[in-house]
């Protein structure tokens, strides 16, 4: 089944450039619809017609289904990747202890780590390609399997990232039921040198801190090799599934 039709969601990070970049070069028959905060960067912008570019709010649900119609104007959509993720801003870092929890850092994770890729899902997913194979992944975390934590902290990234995980096993179950040959997974890329990963590399070795370039070559090839039974489950940059 050929790849003609991608949409990525939070182009301008770190993984969602270096991914667009992996998928134009993977599928290069393919569109790439590209959805971010902001304008397209020259350093985005892809030669020739593959990529087409389009500001999104994440805020305002009408934004997210405009973007998803026009992302599937053409034709259906064989691949749809969530980048998009929070883990601090100048307000708000993640909490060593409980006495660090704050209802505001809950509700600003939780809106941009499961609420924002809920409703992408909502609108992206009954875009999906039903004649063969067709993909939705989103960005998820290793910290948020709930079985993983030996370590603890982190309370908001990781229990938004634990409900996305959630979110996902969900979306999985519903939509066999309307799009068999669909897949729904959650993806964990790796530490990544990134914005996202940048005051907390201290203690990560050298050798695990990846390129995004490194993390999304991994992911485009973990990505090509799921099956229908993969959707619900949420996979690391090496294909080893991560347990919930
Ligand atoms: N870097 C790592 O080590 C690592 C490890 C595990 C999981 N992840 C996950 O991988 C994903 C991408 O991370 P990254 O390393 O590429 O980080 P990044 O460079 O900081 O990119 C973050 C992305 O999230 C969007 N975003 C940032 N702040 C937002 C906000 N306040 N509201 C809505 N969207 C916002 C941006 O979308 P726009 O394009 O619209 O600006 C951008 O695409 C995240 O889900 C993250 O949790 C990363």
């Amino acid at each position: 089944m050929t790849t003609r039709n991608i949409a990525v969601i939070g182009s301008s990070g770190a993984i969602g450039k270096a991914l667009t970049q992996q998928l134009a070069a993977s599928f290069t028959e393919a569109s790439i619809y590209t959805f971010s905060r902001y304008k397209a960067t020259r350093q985005q912008q892809l030669p020739g017609t593959q990529c087409i570019h389009t500001v999104i709010d994440y805020d305002n649900e009408s934004s997210i289904q405009a973007a998803a119609a026009t992302a599937a104007s053409n034709c259906p959509l064989d691949m749809v990747i969530v980048a998009t993720g929070m883990l601090y801003d100048d307000l708000l870092m993640p909490e060593k202890s409980l006495n660090d929890l704050s209802a505001e850092k809950f509700v600003r994770l939780f809106a941009v780590n499961s609420i924002l890729p809920a409703i992408l899902a909502k609108h992206f997913i009954p875009a999906l390609n039903k004649q063969g194979r067709s993909l939705f992944a989103a960005l998820s975390a290793r910290v948020g399997s709930i079985s993983d934590n030996a370590l603890g902290g982190w309370y908001a990234y990781r229990a938004s990232k634990a409900a996305l995980n959630m979110i996902i096993k969900n979306a999985a179950i519903e939509t066999k039921r309307r799009n068999k040959a669909a897949i729904v997974v959650g993806l964990h890329p790796g530490t990544v040198d990134s914005h996202l990963s940048k005051p907390f590399q201290a203690n990560v070795p050298e050798h695990r801190l990846f390129t995004p370039d490194f993390s999304a070559q991994k992911l485009v090839q973990v990505l090509t090799g799921l099956t229908s039974q993969s959707s619900g489950k949420c996979f690391a940059w090496d294909g080893r599934e991560i347990a919930p």
